[in-house]
């Protein structure tokens, strides 16, 4: 993997190259690698370093993808983010412009990254962050050139709690000098932080937007309702169970509103559960299925992995990503607002940005347990009114509104859903720049 010079030109040749179906070299420098993080549990990484000659000190961001169990490396990197989009065509709002961009399949079992044993899974948070601690510590002693690079986490829905609970853990891991980095700060996308928040804003949200009559909104706040019960009581299988039955109430009452943006309906067929279906494999399917197109799949296990040649052979891109789902289960609607605060309280540079348009994480559920921060900045904060952003490709059109006060920031981002970068390409890359302090 040399190094070449990102010209143009270079750039015109390779989609050339690309478009008669070559192996496709790509214009920056790449590396990727597995790190063994637990006994027979191994993750991927996939590192594309910063594709932009004039400029020099660039930050390195972790992209973290949700699911439980959806893969960076496929779905962040060719959907959203990465140099190449699905049809290996360049992405104009790459991020790779303006950063080092590091995807990790995590946690264990997702995308390319493999447990060969049951126990290999992650069941909660905490091990997740473990895991990724081991990761990290290998990556940084194998990339040593990073350690001084400011280093951010990204992150989007699920991954956005693994990336709360990462964080609190590599601030330790920084202290005790076990890993060597510059950990600038942490970014949560439309985060799964507080679930119980979301499920019970979803009601009023969908009134408010057209997709429900009163005797909807009643239905999904019973419901919702039902949720509330069993978080409070503790019982986080059974929470996770009625979250389910919640979203299957929600799709017969908004006639199958898209749960990732709310101007859509469901990709697929309706995906009301089937008689008997478990519920973990009914929000496999919704949740986890959409990371995973066909295309996707057949790009990843195809050239892809041909590319990479460190694949195993039986080891097969997003083959393991229901179980990973499956044993995080009990863990799903447990909220980590408290490991936001103690972020927070020790200095790190926190974001959170929403897509308007989401439903599953929607804004009003973030702005509630913003509110219960015991942050002592939360007050200032609070007092601040948001600035308008221009959309970078429509000048005069907002594209956001943000907020910043100390180590706190919220964006929130106009006409885009759950995966903002793959709305809101432009604007995505804008605030990005903006949280890494290059603008
Ligand atoms: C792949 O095959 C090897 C050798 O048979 C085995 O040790 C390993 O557990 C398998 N991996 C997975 C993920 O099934
Ligand atoms: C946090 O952000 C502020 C600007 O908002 C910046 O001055 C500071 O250096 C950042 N802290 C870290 C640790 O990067």
């Amino acid at each position: 993997m040399g190094l070449v010079e990102a010209s143009s030109s270079l750039l015109f040749l390779f989609a050339i190259v690309v478009n008669k179906g070559l192996p496709s070299p790509l214009a920056g420098k790449e590396a990727w690698n597995y790190v063994e993080v637990r006994d027979g549990a191994h993750m991927f990484w996939w590192l594309y370093y910063a594709d932009n000659p004039s400029a020099s000190d660039l930050p390195l961001v972790m992209w973290l993808q949700g699911g439980p169990g959806g893969s960076g490396s496929g779905f962040g990197n060719f959907e959203e983010i990465g140099p190449l989009n699905r049809n290996l065509e360049p992405r104009k709002t790459s991020w790779v412009q303006a950063a080092s961009v590091l995807f990790v399949d995590n946690p264990v079992g997702t995308g390319f990254s493999y447990t060969e044993r049951p126990d290999g899974y992650a069941t909660n948070v905490a091990m997740v962050a473990s895991d990724m601690l081991v990761l990290l510590r290998h990556f940084f002693t194998e990339k040593d050139e990073f350690q001084s690079v400011p280093f951010y986490i990204f992150s989007e829905s699920y991954g956005g709690k693994m990336a709360a609970a990462i964080s609190s853990e590599l601030i330790k891991a920084i202290e005790q000098g076990t890993v060597k980095c510059k950990f600038a700060g942490v970014a949560l996308g439309d985060s799964w932080i507080s679930p119980l928040d979301s499920v019970m804003t979803w009601g009023p949200y969908l009134y408010t937007t057209s997709l429900l009559d009163d005797y909807g909104l009643a239905d999904v706040n019973n419901a919702a309702e039902e949720v509330k019960k069993a978080v409070e009581q503790q019982e986080f299988l059974k929470a996770t169970e009625l979250w389910s039955m919640t979203e299957s109430v929600v799709e017969q009452n908004t006639n199958g509103v898209n749960f990732y943006n709310i101007l859509t309906q469901e990709p697929d067929e309706k995906l009301t559960s089937s008689a008997g279906e478990n519920f973990i494999a009914l929000q496999t399917r919704r949740h986890i299925r959409p990371l995973h197109s066909q295309s996707l799949s057949e790009l990843m296990n195809g050239p892809i992995r041909k590319k990479l040649g460190i694949i195993p052979q039986n080891v097969t891109w997003g083959g393991q990503a229901e179980d990973v789902f499956s044993y995080m289960a009990g863990d799903f609607m447990r909220p980590v607002v408290d490991i936001v605060d103690q972020l927070l309280t020790a200095g790190v540079n926190v974001t959170v940005y929403n897509g308007q348009l989401d439903l599953i994480v929607d804004t009003m559920g973030q702005e509630l347990w913003v509110k219960q921060l015991k942050w002592e900045g939360l007050p200032g904060f609070n007092k601040l009114r948001w600035t308008a952003l221009d959309d970078p490709i429509s000048p005069g059109i907002t594209g956001a509104f943000y907020k910043t006060y100390k180590n706190f920031a919220f964006y929130w981002i106009l006409r885009a859903g759950h995966m903002i970068p793959s709305d809101q390409g432009a604007m995505a890359l804008q605030m990005m720049k903006m949280i890494t302090q290059q603008v």
